[in-house]
């Protein structure tokens, strides 16, 4: 695929670009687009300062988490109440993960990725924490290991669709059904699928999902997460963080909780409406999208990256660490290189931003929403010039920040 016949190619209006750059970072803070400002602007001046607490009704404040979700579940494959907008990536693991274990109470397992992004595991040692007789069993990388973790005993499989080092892409389908097999309940987090591969939550099965709205959905940053519960789970969804905007009746003001039915049973408070509208805007660019040419176009990008890394830039110790076939892995590339860190900041400077992940991996991501195959040629082009000349190697590359 090439630009003249790139069936997506309008899409990139919809964001704001900033000139000299080309921005691979999609899979960690996707670009804004155009009219979140606009719509910002008007929650805070017009729903805000003016309309105050009648917004909530009036703006639809109290319906957003809902009104959000149903924009993402066709997205994922979702029926369109079975998802809903709140809280963050970390904080819906916790939740989903108990829920899962309410609905397995005789068993014992928690079974996770020895390398998956830590917080899901961090959530798994929280969940462990006030339950004594719980046990993790963790596997290798990309679900290496998931068959011969499954047993009698296992209440809960949590893992990543796409892996947020490799980018790894795993079988959703057939691993949910061996869970289920096994009797087990399945969580899927969706982080780095959500946005860029076509998904079917519904289809596969799954119990439930995860993911966050800040990288291939372009939410914002902090933008809150989304949580999942399949139709068959929605009467009995039992979760920790039970907040008043999971109560049944939440303006009786009743002193006991009493949860609602429903995915917003998945809420707990007041959800972030700034943050929201943001996020309204950015699923606006996702109307009616294609999730299929969305993937087929990722797939040409990643592959065109690969083979023009591959080819310039592997004398230079440059190795592929991503799957090698694109049926493999999701919207992301990523390379090893013992300077990894260095090249990356070099890259950066030159207006080519992706990210750096220990101990030595560089990342790159591809949204097919606003990248053009220009950019790829030009971006593999960088990286060339920066390993020739060795500059790369100037001091002021290995200085670290914060965040990498
Ligand atoms: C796979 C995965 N899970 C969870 C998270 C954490 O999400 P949050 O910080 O929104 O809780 C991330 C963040 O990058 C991630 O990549």
């Amino acid at each position: 695929m090439q630009d003249s016949n790139d069936p997506l190619a309008r899409y990139r209006d919809l964001f704001h670009l900033p000139d000299g750059v080309i921005y691979l970072d999609g899979n960690s803070l996707g670009a804004m687009v155009k009219t979140a400002p606009e719509r910002i602007d008007h929650a805070v001046r017009q729903q805000w300062a003016s309309d105050l607490i009648t917004s909530w009704n009036k703006a639809g404040w109290w319906q957003l988490p809902v009104t959000l979700g149903a924009k993402i579940a066709p997205l994922i494959g979702a029926a369109t109440d079975s998802v809903v907008v709140t809280d963050s990536t970390s904080i819906n693991i916790y939740k989903a993960l108990h829920a899962a274990l309410a609905l397995r109470p005789d068993r014992s397992v928690i079974v996770a990725e020895q390398t998956s992004f830590p917080t899901d595991l961090y959530m798994t040692e929280g969940a462990m924490a006030d339950r004594p007789k719980l046990q993790r069993r963790l596997i290798g990388e990309a679900g290496q290991g998931v068959d011969a973790a499954l047993d009698e005993n296992v209440a809960v499989v949590l893992l990543s669709h796409v892996d947020y080092r490799s980018g790894a892409l795993l079988d959703m389908a057939a691993i949910t059904q061996k869970v289920h097999a096994a009797g087990a309940i399945m969580i899927w987090d969706l982080c780095h699928s959500a946005g860029v591969i076509p998904i079917e939550l519904d289809a596969a099965n799954v119990d439930f999902a995860v993911g966050c709205t800040y990288k291939y959905l372009n939410g914002g940053p902090g933008a809150p997460a989304f949580i999942y519960a399949n139709q068959r789970h929605h009467n009995h969804i039992k979760q920790p963080l039970s907040g008043w905007w999971a109560h049944a009746e939440p303006f009786a003001f009743k002193p006991d909780f009493k949860a609602t039915g429903g995915i917003r049973a998945f809420l707990c408070g007041t959800q972030p409406i700034l943050s929201m509208t943001a996020l309204d805007a950015a699923l606006d660019a996702f109307e009616g999208i294609d999730m299929q040419a969305v993937r087929n176009k990722s797939k040409a990008l990643t592959s065109l990256f690969v083979d023009l890394v591959l080819e310039s830039c592997g004398k230079y110790g440059v190795e592929l660490f991503s799957p090698k076939d694109a049926a493999q892995r999701g919207s992301q590339v990523s390379f090893t290189h013992p300077n990894g860190y260095a090249i990356m900041q070099a890259l950066i400077a030159r207006g080519v931003i992706g990210d750096f992940r220990q101990p030595n991996i560089i990342r790159f991501g591809f949204s097919p929403l606003y990248l053009s195959f220009e950019d790829v040629r030009n971006a593999a082009k960088t990286l060339f010039d920066i390993l020739a000349s060795g500059e790369w190697d100037r001091p002021e590359y290995s200085q670290g920040g914060a965040v990498t």
